[in-house]
């Protein structure tokens, strides 16, 4: 009996034994496997991105290599019919700050993957040194710094928003179009599938946003100043429709200079119109009156539109739509899109932050 008892143990233990052995050793083994298949893997990784003989199908051109046609683009004396010289012609143009910067080049980052050949104009307002030295060596990036010399003194001031005014009437001045995307864009699809409905729109083109009105979106001293009365825009456009502050699309229309333009630079010349006192991009009602939510120049483009469209220019569902599949928006929280920002301006070099972290 006793004996027997100690042969079961031995027994045990010897199982025990085997049972210990097998797992170091099957362990052992499936790690080996680990570490080939993770190359295995790592490598038909690197087959599909780097495999040279791989047939790539773009549908948007990949040779960098034109200079832009000398063209006059007006949409009021028809549009240019070839869509591709166009489409240089509409350069993607963003501004920002130090603390949008990283949320900035997640933005540029969606450009270059949907656009590889769109230039991106950036205008900056005290980003630092480093970021600005990386983002010029970013395909297609060009960075402007604005000097403030050139404007009047409330440009100086970001948060009037009204260098955004001034910025892009040169760059339309310049290429006869643009896309203005602000950081927290992040494009899903090429900006030419807008094309088509630009001239329907006069060459403006905004994204709507449905549960956002003009009137709760604006300081009503801004209607005051460009003498719009509240109640009369009220009664005639009910619930107004306002267009995101992130977007818009514009190409140059002669015939809308003295009626959006100008009144708008205007505007953008005096703090009451475009950011009177008590302006903030995100009231919160906690009793206070002294404040109300708005949107600056986009406020001001907003009141123009309706005054000299209607509401005619509101009613595009097949717009609304295109729009909704080309732009979309950075949800906030853990944003490390702007890794993928690349460089190109020569030599063509992606980034791998695991070995180049000073580049990231
Ligand atoms: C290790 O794994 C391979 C492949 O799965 C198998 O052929 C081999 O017999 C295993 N070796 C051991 C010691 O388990
Ligand atoms: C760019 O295109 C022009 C004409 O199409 C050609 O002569 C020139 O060699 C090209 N340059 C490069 C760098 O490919
Ligand atoms: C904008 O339109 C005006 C009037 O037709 C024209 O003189 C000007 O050259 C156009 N601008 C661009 C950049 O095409
Ligand atoms: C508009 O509606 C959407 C979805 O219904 C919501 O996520 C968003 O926060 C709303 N925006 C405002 C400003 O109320
Ligand atoms: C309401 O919010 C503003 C900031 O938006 C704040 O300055 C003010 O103290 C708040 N008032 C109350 C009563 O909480």
């Amino acid at each position: 009996m006793r004996c027997r008892l100690q042969n079961l143990f031995i027994l045990l233990a010897l199982l025990l034994i085997l049972l210990i052995v097998t797992m170091f050793l099957t362990d052992g083994n499936d790690s080996n496997n680990l570490g080939i298949d993770t190359f295995r893997e790592r490598e038909l990784l690197q087959h599909i991105t780097r495999d040279p003989k791989r047939k790539l199908k773009y549908n948007y051109p990949i040779s960098n290599n034109y200079t832009l046609k000398k063209i006059s683009i007006d949409v009021s004396k028809g549009m240019y019919s070839d869509t591709v010289e166009l489409d240089r012609h509409m350069p993607v143009v963003t501004g920002f700050r130090q603390s949008e910067a990283y949320l900035g080049l997640g933005m540029v980052a969606s450009v270059q993957s949907h656009m590889p050949l769109k230039r991106i104009i950036v205008y900056t307002m005290g980003v630092h040194p480093k970021i600005m030295k990386q983002m010029r060596s970013m395909c297609n990036v060009e960075v402007r710094n604005v000097d403030f010399n050139k404007y009047p003194r409330i440009v100086s001031k970001p948060e009037s928003r009204a260098w955004r005014v001034y910025m892009l009437m040169e760059v339309l001045a310049e290429f006869g179009a643009f896309f203005y995307a602000s950081p927290q864009v992040r494009f899903r699809a090429p900006v030419n599938l807008l094309l088509p409905y630009i001239k329907n729109h006069k060459g403006i083109i905004g994204k709507l946003t449905p549960n956002v009105t003009v009137v709760s979106s604006t300081h009503p001293e801004t209607f005051r100043s460009l003498n719009v009365n509240l109640k009369t825009f009220e009664g005639k456009f009910p619930n107004a429709v306002a267009i995101s502050e992130h977007v818009l699309v514009v190409m140059n229309n002669s015939q809308l200079y003295d009626t959006f333009w100008t009144p708008l630079r205007h505007c953008a010349e005096d703090w009451k119109c475009i950011a009177p006192k008590g302006s903030t991009p995100d009231w919160v009602d906690n009793g206070t009156t002294v404040e109300h939510t708005h949107h600056y120049d986009l406020s001001v483009v907003n009141i123009l539109m309706y005054r000299h469209f209607g509401t005619e220019w509101t009613r595009d569902a097949g717009l609304a739509k295109m729009m909704d599949r080309v732009v979309d928006f950075a949800k906030s929280g853990g944003l490390h899109d702007y890794l993928w920002a690349h460089y190109c301006n020569p030599p063509k070099m992606e980034i791998d932050c695991t070995l180049d972290k000073s580049k990231c």
